[in-house]
């Protein structure tokens, strides 16, 4: 049974498919509220860092986030930012040592399972286009649609170092594409709700597509299920 009556967007994938981006575009065109999944363990994964935890002990991680505040905020643009215990985080969370910090406390079920409520908040609460790896299986099971976007592991590594090298942060093909091997293989082998296609999912493979080509499916598989609910 449906939550509510506001029309949800599940996208998962792999890191690098373009999620993030397409899913902004989405937010965008048909006025919904974005929200990154990603970034809240992201935002676990820096405070790990920062005190030194190991992110790969569950018991010691579970510590740092009963202990933190961890909040997900849109400023006036819309766009989402993230706070640490009031600081905002949103720059330093896209740090490549940080993309490791949080797959590596996602791999924990007690993690999961804290977290869960806050993401389902929000998609209570507004028309929505959630990205993250479990949206489709765990956090919004009922989802009206839900999108698994992939690529090849190259192409992502591709897309991902444009990106870095936009935001300013230095990196090279090779470990870029490194970590994102070690990423794919820890977060689709983890126990907990690990990252794999929904049975009801619409699997988009973008290897061959630019930004433009892969929009273009999105917003004609979402314009349906809108007409649908309409
Ligand atoms: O989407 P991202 O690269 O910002 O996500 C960072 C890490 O968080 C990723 O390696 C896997 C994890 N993650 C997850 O396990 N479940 C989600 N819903 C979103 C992200």
């Amino acid at each position: 049974m449906k939550y509510n009556d506001y029309i949800s967007v599940a996208i998962d994938g792999p890191s690098g498919a373009g999620k993030s981006t397409q899913a902004k575009r989405i937010a965008k065109e048909f006025g919904f509220i974005y929200a990154d999944t990603g970034a809240i363990y992201r935002s676990l994964g820096l405070a790990c860092y920062r005190q030194n935890v190991n992110c790969k002990d569950e018991v010691a991680v579970m510590a740092v986030l009963r202990d933190i505040s961890i909040d997900l905020k849109y400023n006036t643009e819309g766009e989402q930012r993230m706070y640490l215990n009031g600081e905002d985080i949103s720059a330093e969370i896209r740090l490549p040592e940080i993309s490791i910090c949080a797959s590596d406390v996602s791999a924990h079920a007690m993690v999961r399972e804290y977290l869960l409520k806050m993401q389902r908040d929000i998609a209570d609460r507004n028309n929505i286009v959630m990205d993250g790896r479990d949206i489709g299986t765990v956090v919004l099971p009922e989802a009206d649609i839900k999108i698994f976007l992939t690529a090849s592991a190259e192409a992502r590594a591709k897309r991902r170092l444009l990106e870095l090298q936009a935001n300013g942060i230095e990196s090279d093909f090779d470990s870029v594409l490194e970590d994102m091997k070690y990423r794919d293989a820890q977060d689709s082998s983890r126990a907990a709700a690990p990252l794999k296609p929904a049975e009801d999912a619409v699997i988009v493979d973008t290897t061959d597509l630019d930004f433009e080509a892969s929009f273009e499916v999105l917003f004609e598989l979402i314009t349906e299920v809108i007409k649908e609910n309409s």
